[in-house]
């Protein structure tokens, strides 16, 4: 654990409360098809694609599409989500973020991004934290997403370490999996009864440290 050079951060609802736009669009979309959908029902949606995600939820309403109307519904879901996230701001990053973010490059580790969202780089433009990672990799470069270890390995690889060498936070089951998939070391934000999956689980970054995190594990 010592020899943690790099750190890899998923962005829905670990950098930015962006998740909570993702399930009102989902739960509005829902709607519509007048489909029973929960925010429990929602965790299942955290991590993965916008199709797959639109998979399990029509699954869930005992209803099917052809591929044509399923690619409508998705690009629809994207403009709720879109038009919730036009108007974010630096105020919707979450606690302890920047700070932590800043300590791993004071402390010269590589900071890459894992995020399968093809809308990230609009937000953290948004956020203005672009500056911050090496690396971004995100929904447009990836052809399996999370569980798949695809995304984190290509991270890996762009910011030059091996797997071993790095962290990956995340608060999907979804990422998680991945995570240790390919060989990382993975903290779960959010609560330790859904995120199994997780090395450790944080409830945020207010008041962690990477060697609190790496007492954690030793
Ligand atoms: C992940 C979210 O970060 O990105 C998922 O956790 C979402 O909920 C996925 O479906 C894809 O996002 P987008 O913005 O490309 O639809
Ligand atoms: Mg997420």
């Amino acid at each position: 654990m010592n020899t943690i050079k790099g750190c890899i951060f998923d962005l829905d609802g670990v950098i930015v409360d962006t998740a909570k736009y993702h399930y009102l669009a989902w739960k509005k979309l829902a709607q519509e098809l007048e489909i029973n959908f929960s925010i429990a029902d929602n965790e299942r949606l955290k991590g993965i694609s916008r199709i797959e995600s639109l998979e399990i939820l029509l699954s869930h309403g005992n209803i099917s599409f052809d591929h044509n109307t399923k690619l409508k519904l998705a690009e629809k879901k994207n403009t709720l989500y879109v038009d919730y996230i036009s108007k974010i701001n630096k105020s919707e990053v979450l606690p302890g973020i920047e700070t932590f973010i800043k300590s791993l490059k004071e402390q010269n580790l590589k900071i890459a991004l894992g995020s399968s969202s093809k809308n990230a780089n609009l937000i953290l433009k948004k956020i203005d934290m672009l500056e911050f990672f090496d690396s971004v990799i995100d929904g447009n470069k990836i052809s399996k997403t999370k569980p798949n270890p695809e995304i984190f390995l290509l991270c890996a690889k762009e910011i030059g370490l091996r797997p071993e060498n790095c962290m990956v936070f995340e608060d999907s089951e979804a990422g998680l999996i991945a995570a240790k998939r390919a060989g990382m070391y993975a903290v779960g934000i959010g609560r330790p009864d859904i995120l199994k999956s997780a090395h450790i689980v944080i409830n945020g970054f207010h008041s962690t440290s990477l060697s609190k995190l790496l007492q954690h594990e030793n």
